[in-house]
């Protein structure tokens, strides 16, 4: 081994595309080089054991400013959708900067410790006050070091039935939020969703911004907000720079108008985001039996060529009383929820985490080659699928080189007569 010096080498890592027993060595904030027995030497060098070492994960759809509110003020008692969006009004008047920006702060130390260093996140812009696009962008800059945070400007209430949100969503990114969202399902008729989708798609192209609406998170087939989405994405020209949150109502939808509508998707370069552990409970909520899954068409979309994230959604907050800020529980759930368990399938859903989100984000350095930034995860586990399988411990999180979390391997001790000391859940 040559005296070469470099900052970090980590040793004998499993790559997500497959490739085993690669080093990837690091120095300052960047990787400068990858590949099969390095001769560099590190100032410290990490032995990975053959485990997986991938990019961090990304959250391309979270709600920051309701998250980990849980109980505040009172309990969600039916879990549904409608009884959610009644308590978020209940709260709102209720929220202070200060213990928003707690609570969000409190987040990014969950997701930091869960290798989870990139979340767009949509914030509501329907309180004339942006109370909650303040606290965010306070978050934004406090957590930039560690992670990093896109706001999606959200007129929650829906741009034409909130006298004020369209003003409001043009103060929020005249004060930084980067991405503007919307809700057309929400407006009070088809046509107004239509307009909705119209206005803030012309707003993003003249400001040069990205767009990622809440679009037909509905049970009903005829919510096509969708095809107004990709056709005003082709229109002005925002190829690429466009994602459609949720999709759900594409379950229920006529398979002939699915087979129209998925390329002009692809010819537009709309992106699609599912979240499967909120779509899961809060949709086919009206059905009886059958009950509808409710997730978007996630392998027809792949199939079609269209980008697909899975998206956390909700964490302890109105909607949702369950998470930790695990993208593998998302992909877990994903998984299942699409039914996708053949071996490409399930790589698929690790991607729909990992690299698909960074590439929605428009995420500068992302990946694990050489003049990307240093920014990975080191898994308890060999390969994606095992990653997904066991919701794998997050042994070492980096940022920028710098190791932010670790977490030492752990086992139960079994006690039984004529077996092992311990388990191992890896094969
Ligand atoms: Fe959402």
């Amino acid at each position: 081994m040559n005296a070469v010096n470099v900052d970090v080498v980590i040793r004998n890592a499993s790559l997500p595309d497959g490739r085993r027993g690669i080093d990837i060595a690091v120095q300052g904030e960047r990787i400068v080089d990858v590949g099969p027995a390095l001769a560099l030497r590190g100032a410290r060098e990490i032995d990975a054991g053959g485990d997986l070492v991938a990019p961090p994960f990304v959250d391309a759809h979270f709600h920051m400013d309701a998250t980990l509110s849980y109980g505040l003020p009172r309990v969600n008692q039916s879990g549904t959708l409608l009884e959610g969006i009644a308590l978020w009004g209940e709260l709102k008047p209720h929220l202070t900067q200060e213990a928003l920006v707690e609570r969000a702060l409190r987040y990014c130390d969950w997701a930091v410790a869960r290798g989870l260093l990139a979340i767009r996140t949509h914030v509501d812009v329907c309180d004339d006050r942006l109370l909650a696009v303040e606290a965010l962008l306070e978050v934004k800059r406090k957590v930039a070091p560690y992670l990093d945070m896109q706001l999606v400007a959200f007129p929650q209430d829906g741009l034409l039935r909130s006298p004020t949100a369209l003003a409001n969503l043009k103060r929020a990114i005249a004060m930084g939020v980067d991405v503007v969202g919307g809700i057309p399902h929400f407006e009070r008729t088809m046509a107004d969703g239509a307009e909705s989708v119209r206005i803030l798609c012309a707003f993003a192209a003249d400001q040069g911004l990205r767009v990622d609406m809440h679009c037909d998170e509905s049970d009903d087939p005829l919510s096509r907000h969708i095809e107004t989405l990709a056709s005003e994405t082709h229109r002005l020209g925002l190829h690429g720079r466009v994602a459609g949150s949720h999709l759900t109502s594409m379950h229920s939808m006529d398979n002939y108008y699915v087979s129209k509508l998925l390329p002009l998707m692809r010819e537009a370069g709309v992106a699609a985001i599912a979240n499967p552990l909120i779509n899961i409970t809060l949709q086919g909520r009206h059905d009886t039996y059958p009950k509808r899954r409710g997730m978007t068409r996630v392998p027809e979309l792949l199939a079609a060529g269209i980008d697909v994230a899975f998206g956390h959604d909700c964490v302890m907050d109105p909607w949702y009383s369950l998470g930790s800020g695990d993208m593998l529980e998302v992909a877990h759930m994903g998984l299942h929820v699409a039914q996708m368990t053949g071996q490409d399938a399930m790589r698929a859903c690790f991607t729909a985490v990992t690299d698909t989100p960074a590439r929605i984000l428009g995420l500068d350095g992302y990946g694990l080659a050489p003049g990307c930034y240093a920014d990975l995860v080191w898994l308890d586990a060999a390969s994606p699928v095992e990653a997904i399988r066991l919701r794998a411990a997050r042994r070492m999180v980096m940022r920028r080189g710098q190791v932010v979390s670790e977490m030492p391997r752990t086992g139960a001790t079994l006690h039984l007569p004529g077996r092992p000391a311990g388990v191992d859940f890896r094969l």
